[in-house]
């Protein structure tokens, strides 16, 4: 790692600040630009466009170890932008030392020690595909989008939680619609490999699935067939009169072989559209873990039982252990305040601090007007849950950088039917 002007180093840890930020601009160039944060989330953030990350003591949201072994994942997982990770702690114990070890961290060092460190991780060769100079500050506060995808710019969001029932279903449908309404080309997928039910929500007799996408079958005895993906604009169907759709395979033995294709699938929806929307099922498995990595955000939906609370905080943490960086997850609590119910507030202390989104309850017009294939309605009634879901897809389109097609506002949608099953 060279010095270069316009590298980034962020120091993390409320003890050493500045010893670690002296220490690091020693050995690699005064030039060198250098933030601090004590707050592991923030550091996480800032991680995304950094070069050298150094988590000291005094970390206050998390224990340095933990941190340093969450940082070396996100850099990993960051695909052209990884960075290097060393745990400077007080005291270099055998436990300590093996602890980082099984987490990943390689470089751990005490103060005295660091210079040496740093000077080796200087000397090797800079990572492949670390950004080149200037970062600017405005980095942090834009999560780290995937940095290489083969296919277009478009963006893929999961829909994700660890509870059936919280709502992930219609908020896939009505984040895909806004989006559309906002003029963003959106296409929505039901990834819900088991029981995805979104044709059936929406009372469509047949629809083009995800299975057929992908070249994955059933021939006439049964068995699992497998051919080359057809063009996805031939499958993908507008329904509602709306919004471009993909329905779940309906057929759960697939989806063993659907797995290992999705990220394929999402690279040429991402040719295709501005926004992909995936909605996933609640029982996490392979195709979780290969939708988040084709996503550039996963948004966690809890509804108001703090039961959803805990099993979106475990989701979470899972989705970290898989890879996804912290920056690329958002949460939300559907149905915000319900019978007393959980508040964004208690979600987001649950979750460490974390920014959690609210959504209101639309009462039974939801059900109804999704039923009856028409969800757009919401919009036109300023059902509050789709004023919600509208106003969200406005701040994830602006974090994700998605430009709309047009001016937003105005009830533009396409009103063209296309596609086997579309009804109306
Ligand atoms: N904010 C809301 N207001 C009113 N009804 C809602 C809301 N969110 C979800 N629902 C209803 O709750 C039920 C479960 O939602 P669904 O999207 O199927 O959940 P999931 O996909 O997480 O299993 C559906 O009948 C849906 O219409
Ligand atoms: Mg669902």
């Amino acid at each position: 790692m060279g010095a270069s002007a316009g590298q980034m180093v962020v120091c993390c840890g409320s003890a050493y600040a500045n010893p670690l930020v002296r220490h690091a601009k020693q050995v690699l160039g005064k030039e060198v630009a250098c933030s601090w944060t004590p707050i592991g989330i923030d550091c996480r953030q800032r991680a995304a466009g950094a070069q050298l990350v150094l988590v000291g003591p005094g970390v206050s949201d998390v224990e340095p170890v933990n941190l340093a072994a969450a940082l070396v994942k996100d850099a990993r997982s960051n695909v052209g932008r990884d960075f290097r990770v060393v745990l400077v702690v007080n005291e270099l114990t055998g436990s300590l030392a093996s602890r980082a070890h099984a987490a990943g961290v390689e470089q751990v060092a005490t103060m005295e020690g660091l210079p040496s460190v740093l000077s080796e991780v200087a000397s090797t060769p800079e990572p492949p595909g670390s950004l080149p100079a200037a970062l600017s500050a405005d980095i942090v506060e834009k999560p780290a989008m995937k940095a290489v995808r083969s296919g277009g710019n478009g963006r893929v969001v999961s829909i994700v939680g660890g509870r059936g029932g919280v709502g992930k279903s219609t908020i896939s449908l009505l984040l895909a619609l806004a989006a559309q309404r906002l003029g963003i080309s959106t296409l929505l997928i039901d990834l819900d490999l088991q029981f995805g039910d979104l044709a059936y929500l929406l009372d469509l007799e047949a629809s083009h699935t995800v299975a057929e996408a992908v070249g994955v079958g059933l021939d006439e005895a049964g068995s699992p067939t497998v051919s080359s993906a057809p063009p996805l604009l031939d499958l993908v169907q507008t329904v509602a009169g709306e919004v471009s759709f993909l329905a779940a395979p309906g057929l759960p033995e697939l989806g063993d072989l659907i797995v290992g294709r999705v990220g394929d699938l999402c690279a040429r929806a991402c040719s295709a559209f501005s926004m992909t929307v995936l909605n996933l099922g609640s029982t996490w498995g392979d195709v979780h873990a290969e939708a988040l990595e084709a996503s550039d955000l996963a948004l966690f939906v809890m509804d108001q039982r703090g039961t959803s609370v805990e099993a979106c905080r475990q989701a979470s943490a899972l989705a970290r252990r898989l890879g996804m960086p912290g920056a690329r997850c958002s949460y939300l609590v559907n149905r915000c305040g319900q019978r007393g119910g959980v508040t964004g507030l208690d979600a987001s202390l649950a979750l460490g601090g974390a920014h959690v989104y609210e959504l209101p309850d639309g009462g039974r017009a939801v059900d109804d007007l999704v039923g009856a294939g028409c969800p757009g309605q919401l919009f036109e009634q300023e059902n509050p849950l789709a004023q919600g879901v509208l106003d969200l897809a406005r701040r994830l389109a602006g974090m994700l950088g998605v430009e709309p097609l047009r001016d937003s506002g105005e009830n533009t949608a396409r009103r063209r039917i296309t596609g086997r099953g579309a009804r109306r």
